[in-house]
């Protein structure tokens, strides 16, 4: 706790009427609360001015760094309300910490893991009423992010660098509720390459994955599947999440780490699916394995996981010349891990892996 946050409150908070209209059918990334914090970073000072004001615009000179060669990182957790009115983030430490490993990556300024929560811990508590009520899988989505606010057109790591916190309720990621998705295998466009960013949680990884989640939707399907750079070959993640594997002996495999994001939610899957007697195994999965093992039925199921789309059923998966699945069901190991997983989140089940962080 090492910051010294000043608060201005907004001087137009939405009404009590708008927020529980909004509240009602949030979607994603649509509606932001009335607050947003930011602290400022440069190599005299350190981190300084930390502030919660008015959520609003910012003001950026047209030569602003992070316009320009994109040295941004982010993160992505959530608030959740518990029956009895209380308030809590899921392994706030652990976006923290991987905030930490992003800003080396992009040559940013390391903001304290404490500083961190503390950051999102104020910034929740200010905008509490934005927390749905419990009972309904809503949450408050909490978007972290670090910018080089420096104006100069030079390529050298910003000497004056911004990091904020906004948060936006959120309902189902994906329209629909729960159904399986229909993936789209990539084979022109990579993710990430050996010595790359793909580990980072770094906006251009975003941009670089749009082409080919453009090219997924006008195939009719959902989400792209990308495989590694250096070969084609084997399975990395989706745009915005990581991938579970179900084979019909019980065992699970998720790709290895090294070019991926080191999915928070991934992790915890790991730790859920050991606990009830699944193991687990994270290393390479070749295309081939999963177009083979779901025709001979030793895949049985497929899912992907993120903090946005929690724990989500994939049921076909798609490329130029085929397909396979066609699932329309979600397979029921996928749906015990999901509901284990939002019933630890919600309060409903006890925190054994102490995963919870009390916000309020
Ligand atoms: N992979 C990518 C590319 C993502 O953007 C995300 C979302 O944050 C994930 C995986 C899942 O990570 P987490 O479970 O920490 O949200
Ligand atoms: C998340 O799950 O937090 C993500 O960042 C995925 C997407 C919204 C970028």
């Amino acid at each position: 706790m090492t910051l010294d946050i000043s608060i201005v409150p907004s001087a137009h908070p939405r009404s009590a009427a708008e927020v529980a209209e909004i509240l009602a059918n949030p979607g994603f990334g649509i509606h932001f609360t009335d607050h947003m914090f930011t602290v400022e970073w440069t190599p005299e000072k350190g981190w300084h001015d930390a502030r919660i004001t008015a959520y609003g615009p910012l003001t950026l000179d047209p030569a602003t760094a992070v316009l320009h060669y994109a040295q941004e990182i982010f993160e992505g957790m959530k608030a959740y309300r518990h029956d009895d009115g209380s308030v809590w983030t899921f392994r706030p430490e652990e976006n923290a910490q991987r905030m930490v490993r992003s800003s080396h990556r992009l040559a940013l300024p390391v903001l304290e893991a404490d500083d961190f929560v503390q950051a999102v811990d104020a910034l929740v508590t200010v905008d509490e009423r934005w927390v749905a009520e419990p009972g309904t899988e809503k949450s408050l989505y909490i978007r972290p992010f670090m910018i080089a606010s420096e104006a100069f057109l030079g390529v050298r790591p910003a000497q004056h660098v911004t990091f904020m916190v906004i948060a936006s309720p959120a309902g189902a990621y994906f329209k629909g509720g729960i159904k399986p998705l229909t993936l789209w295998l990539t084979e022109e466009y990579t993710r990430a390459g050996r010595g790359g960013m793909g580990a980072a949680k770094t906006g251009g990884n975003y941009a670089s994955s749009l082409v080919a989640q453009q090219e997924a939707i006008d195939q009719g399907c959902d989400q792209v599947v990308f495989l590694d750079a250096a070969e084609g070959r084997y399975v990395e993640e989706l745009g915005g999440m990581n991938m579970y594997f179900v084979y019909a002996d019980g065992h699970i495999v998720t790709p290895e780490t090294g070019t991926i994001l080191e999915g928070i939610t991934r992790s915890a899957i790991i730790d859920l699916a050991e606990k009830s007697g699944h193991q687990v195994e994270e290393r390479k999965i070749s295309i081939d394995e999963w177009r083979d093992g779901v025709s001979s039925g030793e895949i049985t199921e497929v899912f992907a996981c993120g903090t946005a789309a929690v724990v989500t059923p994939v049921g076909t998966l798609k490329w130029a010349g085929g397909e396979v699945g066609g699932s329309t069901e979600a397979g029921a190991l996928t749906m015990q891990i999901r509901q284990s997983l939002v019933d630890i989140q919600y309060g409903r089940a006890d925190d054994t892996f102490g995963w919870m962080h009390k916000v309020l």
